[in-house]
Protein backbone atom coordinates (compact mmCIF):
# COMPACT_ATOMS: atom_id res chain seq x y z
CA UNK A 1 0.00 0.00 0.00
CA UNK A 2 1.56 3.57 -0.22
CA UNK A 3 0.48 4.91 2.62
CA UNK A 4 1.93 4.27 6.37
CA UNK A 5 1.04 5.22 9.43
CA UNK A 6 4.26 6.06 11.33
CA UNK A 7 4.12 7.79 14.43
CA UNK A 8 0.80 8.91 14.41
CA UNK A 9 0.99 10.42 10.74
CA UNK A 10 0.32 9.13 7.34
CA UNK A 11 3.03 8.93 4.57
CA UNK A 12 3.32 8.38 1.36
CA UNK A 13 5.65 5.25 0.39
CA UNK A 14 6.19 6.51 -2.97
CA UNK A 15 6.28 10.08 -5.08
CA UNK A 16 3.37 10.73 -6.02
CA UNK A 17 2.86 7.33 -9.01
CA UNK A 18 2.28 4.22 -8.16
CA UNK A 19 3.72 0.86 -9.52
CA UNK A 20 1.52 1.04 -12.94
CA UNK A 21 2.24 4.89 -13.40
CA UNK A 22 -1.14 5.93 -11.62
CA UNK A 23 -1.84 8.55 -9.05
CA UNK A 24 -1.59 7.56 -5.77
CA UNK A 25 -4.97 8.37 -4.08
CA UNK A 26 -3.91 9.29 -0.65
CA UNK A 27 -7.45 9.07 0.64
CA UNK A 28 -8.66 5.56 -0.83
CA UNK A 29 -7.86 4.15 2.53
CA UNK A 30 -10.28 6.02 4.06
CA UNK A 31 -14.30 6.08 4.22
CA UNK A 32 -16.08 9.29 4.56
CA UNK A 33 -13.10 11.65 3.07
CA UNK A 34 -13.01 13.47 0.00
CA UNK A 35 -11.22 16.33 -1.36
CA UNK A 36 -11.91 19.61 -4.37
CA UNK A 37 -9.30 21.94 -5.01
CA UNK A 38 -10.23 25.33 -5.79
CA UNK A 39 -7.68 27.66 -7.52
CA UNK A 40 -7.82 30.76 -5.48
CA UNK A 41 -6.79 34.85 -6.64
CA UNK A 42 -7.10 34.33 -10.27
CA UNK A 43 -5.50 36.90 -12.53
CA UNK A 44 -7.95 38.43 -15.00
CA UNK A 45 -6.51 38.38 -18.39
CA UNK A 46 -9.39 39.10 -21.57
CA UNK A 47 -9.10 38.39 -25.36
CA UNK A 48 -10.74 39.70 -28.71
CA UNK A 49 -9.84 40.57 -31.66
CA UNK A 50 -10.29 43.76 -33.91
CA UNK A 51 -10.04 43.18 -38.10
CA UNK A 52 -9.12 45.51 -39.85
CA UNK A 53 -10.08 47.05 -43.32
CA UNK A 54 -7.82 46.01 -45.89
CA UNK A 55 -7.32 49.42 -46.09
CA UNK A 56 -6.76 50.56 -42.92
CA UNK A 57 -4.06 47.31 -42.67
CA UNK A 58 -2.30 48.33 -45.84
CA UNK A 59 -1.99 51.99 -44.79
CA UNK A 60 -0.63 50.84 -40.85
CA UNK A 61 1.54 48.74 -42.31
CA UNK A 62 3.51 50.67 -45.00
CA UNK A 63 3.81 53.52 -42.04
CA UNK A 64 5.45 50.98 -39.76
CA UNK A 65 7.69 49.95 -42.99
CA UNK A 66 9.11 53.13 -42.44
CA UNK A 67 9.70 52.95 -38.77
CA UNK A 68 11.59 49.17 -39.27
CA UNK A 69 14.23 50.87 -41.52
CA UNK A 70 15.14 53.37 -38.83
CA UNK A 71 15.07 50.19 -36.01
CA UNK A 72 18.22 47.90 -34.94
CA UNK A 73 17.82 44.76 -33.56
CA UNK A 74 18.08 43.96 -29.97
CA UNK A 75 17.87 47.81 -29.63
CA UNK A 76 15.10 48.21 -27.01
CA UNK A 77 14.06 46.94 -23.54
CA UNK A 78 14.27 42.71 -23.77
CA UNK A 79 13.66 42.61 -27.57
CA UNK A 80 15.60 40.62 -29.92
CA UNK A 81 13.88 41.94 -32.95
CA UNK A 82 13.37 45.60 -34.20
CA UNK A 83 11.17 47.59 -32.19
CA UNK A 84 9.35 51.00 -32.49
CA UNK A 85 10.04 52.07 -28.88
CA UNK A 86 13.92 52.84 -29.07
CA UNK A 87 12.78 55.68 -31.84
CA UNK A 88 11.99 58.99 -31.49
CA UNK A 89 8.28 59.08 -30.58
CA UNK A 90 8.49 55.29 -31.55
CA UNK A 91 6.39 54.61 -28.10
CA UNK A 92 3.38 56.96 -29.43
CA UNK A 93 2.11 55.53 -32.31
CA UNK A 94 -1.48 56.35 -30.78
CA UNK A 95 -0.40 60.14 -32.50
CA UNK A 96 -0.97 58.84 -35.60
CA UNK A 97 -4.72 58.47 -37.54
CA UNK A 98 -3.24 55.57 -39.26
CA UNK A 99 -4.02 53.53 -35.82
CA UNK A 100 -7.33 54.84 -35.14
CA UNK A 101 -9.02 51.39 -36.20
CA UNK A 102 -7.28 50.22 -33.44
CA UNK A 103 -6.63 52.49 -30.60
CA UNK A 104 -10.27 53.74 -30.68
CA UNK A 105 -11.83 50.19 -30.39
CA UNK A 106 -8.57 48.81 -27.82
CA UNK A 107 -10.00 52.36 -25.67
CA UNK A 108 -13.39 50.99 -25.08
CA UNK A 109 -12.10 47.38 -24.39
CA UNK A 110 -9.87 48.55 -21.93
CA UNK A 111 -12.43 50.37 -20.40
CA UNK A 112 -15.04 47.29 -20.39
CA UNK A 113 -12.01 45.50 -18.52
CA UNK A 114 -11.69 48.62 -15.93
CA UNK A 115 -15.25 48.67 -15.16
CA UNK A 116 -16.85 45.37 -15.52
CA UNK A 117 -14.00 42.46 -15.37
CA UNK A 118 -11.77 44.61 -12.04
CA UNK A 119 -14.81 46.77 -11.45
CA UNK A 120 -12.74 49.53 -10.35
CA UNK A 121 -14.44 52.93 -9.81
CA UNK A 122 -16.47 54.51 -12.57
CA UNK A 123 -15.14 58.39 -12.04
CA UNK A 124 -12.12 57.95 -14.23
CA UNK A 125 -9.92 59.27 -16.55
CA UNK A 126 -8.05 57.22 -19.19
CA UNK A 127 -5.70 57.68 -21.30
CA UNK A 128 -3.12 55.61 -24.04
CA UNK A 129 0.19 56.42 -21.96
CA UNK A 130 2.23 55.28 -24.80
CA UNK A 131 2.19 52.29 -27.85
CA UNK A 132 4.95 50.93 -29.79
CA UNK A 133 5.32 47.94 -31.93
CA UNK A 134 7.60 44.98 -32.10
CA UNK A 135 8.88 43.06 -35.19
CA UNK A 136 9.82 39.35 -35.26
CA UNK A 137 11.67 37.31 -37.10
CA UNK A 138 11.63 33.36 -36.89
CA UNK A 139 13.03 32.96 -33.46
CA UNK A 140 13.18 35.87 -32.17
CA UNK A 141 12.15 36.76 -28.64
CA UNK A 142 10.90 38.90 -26.15
CA UNK A 143 12.38 38.75 -22.29
CA UNK A 144 10.70 38.97 -19.50
CA UNK A 145 9.61 42.13 -18.24
CA UNK A 146 6.14 44.20 -16.65
CA UNK A 147 4.99 47.65 -17.78
CA UNK A 148 4.97 49.27 -14.41
CA UNK A 149 7.69 49.89 -12.06
CA UNK A 150 8.40 52.28 -9.16
CA UNK A 151 7.84 55.64 -11.82
CA UNK A 152 5.87 54.41 -14.32
CA UNK A 153 2.23 55.01 -14.14
CA UNK A 154 0.63 52.24 -16.39
CA UNK A 155 -2.39 50.33 -15.02
CA UNK A 156 -3.55 48.63 -17.79
CA UNK A 157 -1.47 47.27 -20.67
CA UNK A 158 -2.61 45.27 -24.09
CA UNK A 159 -0.92 43.64 -26.76
CA UNK A 160 -2.28 43.61 -30.56
CA UNK A 161 -1.41 40.73 -33.14
CA UNK A 162 -1.34 42.63 -36.06
CA UNK A 163 0.84 39.95 -38.03
CA UNK A 164 1.30 36.44 -36.57
CA UNK A 165 1.56 33.39 -37.85
CA UNK A 166 0.08 29.72 -36.75
CA UNK A 167 3.45 28.75 -34.72
CA UNK A 168 5.58 30.48 -32.11
CA UNK A 169 5.62 33.67 -30.66
CA UNK A 170 3.11 33.02 -27.56
CA UNK A 171 3.15 35.17 -24.72
CA UNK A 172 3.53 33.54 -21.47
CA UNK A 173 2.15 35.36 -18.47
CA UNK A 174 4.32 34.59 -15.22
CA UNK A 175 2.41 33.77 -11.72
CA UNK A 176 2.96 36.24 -9.18
CA UNK A 177 2.76 34.44 -6.56
CA UNK A 178 6.09 32.57 -7.73
CA UNK A 179 8.33 33.24 -4.70
CA UNK A 180 4.93 32.42 -2.36
CA UNK A 181 4.78 29.02 -4.32
CA UNK A 182 8.10 28.39 -3.84
CA UNK A 183 8.03 27.98 0.40
CA UNK A 184 5.20 25.68 -0.53
CA UNK A 185 5.19 21.97 -1.06
CA UNK A 186 4.92 21.86 -5.23
CA UNK A 187 5.06 19.79 -8.09
CA UNK A 188 8.69 18.03 -8.34
CA UNK A 189 9.31 19.59 -12.14
CA UNK A 190 7.67 23.51 -11.21
CA UNK A 191 11.11 24.68 -12.36
CA UNK A 192 10.65 23.13 -16.04
CA UNK A 193 9.18 26.20 -18.16
CA UNK A 194 8.33 23.81 -20.89
CA UNK A 195 5.69 21.40 -19.55
CA UNK A 196 2.69 21.99 -21.36
CA UNK A 197 -0.32 19.88 -22.10
CA UNK A 198 -0.95 18.37 -18.47
CA UNK A 199 -0.43 18.73 -14.86
CA UNK A 200 -0.36 22.12 -12.90
CA UNK A 201 1.24 25.72 -14.54
CA UNK A 202 2.85 27.33 -11.70
CA UNK A 203 4.90 29.78 -13.16
CA UNK A 204 3.89 30.40 -16.60
CA UNK A 205 0.65 30.67 -18.71
CA UNK A 206 0.66 30.18 -22.08
CA UNK A 207 -1.25 32.31 -24.29
CA UNK A 208 -1.51 31.45 -27.99
CA UNK A 209 -2.91 34.54 -29.97
CA UNK A 210 -3.92 34.58 -33.64
CA UNK A 211 -3.67 37.21 -35.82
CA UNK A 212 -5.87 40.75 -34.82
CA UNK A 213 -6.28 39.15 -31.28
CA UNK A 214 -6.05 41.27 -28.56
CA UNK A 215 -4.89 40.36 -25.26
CA UNK A 216 -5.52 42.78 -22.24
CA UNK A 217 -3.48 42.22 -18.55
CA UNK A 218 -2.27 44.43 -15.29
CA UNK A 219 0.64 46.03 -16.78
CA UNK A 220 2.48 45.13 -13.56
CA UNK A 221 1.79 41.53 -14.79
CA UNK A 222 5.23 39.68 -15.58
CA UNK A 223 5.66 37.72 -19.26
CA UNK A 224 7.19 36.74 -22.33
CA UNK A 225 7.49 35.25 -25.61
CA UNK A 226 8.32 32.08 -26.98
CA UNK A 227 10.93 31.94 -29.58
CA UNK A 228 8.80 33.52 -33.09
CA UNK A 229 7.66 30.64 -35.88
CA UNK A 230 8.99 31.36 -39.03
CA UNK A 231 6.37 34.17 -40.13
CA UNK A 232 6.83 37.69 -39.39
CA UNK A 233 4.75 38.59 -36.02
CA UNK A 234 4.74 42.25 -35.59
CA UNK A 235 2.81 42.95 -31.99
CA UNK A 236 1.58 46.42 -31.04
CA UNK A 237 1.82 47.02 -27.41
CA UNK A 238 -0.28 49.59 -25.46
CA UNK A 239 -0.33 51.51 -22.67
CA UNK A 240 -3.17 52.93 -20.22
CA UNK A 241 -3.72 54.62 -17.30
CA UNK A 242 -6.51 55.53 -15.27
CA UNK A 243 -7.33 58.03 -12.23
CA UNK A 244 -10.07 59.36 -10.48
CA UNK A 245 -11.68 62.52 -11.06
CA UNK A 246 -11.88 63.12 -7.68
CA UNK A 247 -9.25 61.03 -5.44
CA UNK A 248 -11.64 61.69 -2.27
CA UNK A 249 -14.70 60.15 -3.67
CA UNK A 250 -15.64 57.68 -5.88
CA UNK A 251 -18.65 56.18 -7.65
CA UNK A 252 -18.58 52.79 -8.40
CA UNK A 253 -22.40 52.71 -9.90
CA UNK A 254 -23.92 50.28 -11.35
CA UNK A 255 -22.16 47.64 -13.58
CA UNK A 256 -22.45 47.05 -17.20
CA UNK A 257 -23.40 50.13 -18.66
CA UNK A 258 -20.85 50.40 -21.36
CA UNK A 259 -22.12 50.35 -25.16
CA UNK A 260 -18.76 49.05 -26.51
CA UNK A 261 -17.86 45.33 -27.00
CA UNK A 262 -17.43 43.10 -23.93
CA UNK A 263 -13.61 41.26 -23.33
CA UNK A 264 -14.24 37.25 -24.43
FE1 LIG B 1 5.11 43.44 -22.77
Amino acid sequence: MPIDKIDGGYYAAQQGLDPKGNRIDVHRNFHGVSMETINVFPTPVCTGQIVPTDQQYHEANVFLDGLWDEAKRGAWAAETGLSTGELEHGQELYENPVFDWLTMPMLTAVKDYWINVVKYRRDYHMYIDSMWANLHDEGDTTGEHSHANGWGKSHVSCVYYFTKGLEGGEICFKNPLEYIHRLCPLDECYDSVDRHGSGPMYDWHEVQPRQFDYVIFPSWLPHKTRPNGPEERIAISMNFSGFPLDPTEGDFGELDDLEGEHCS
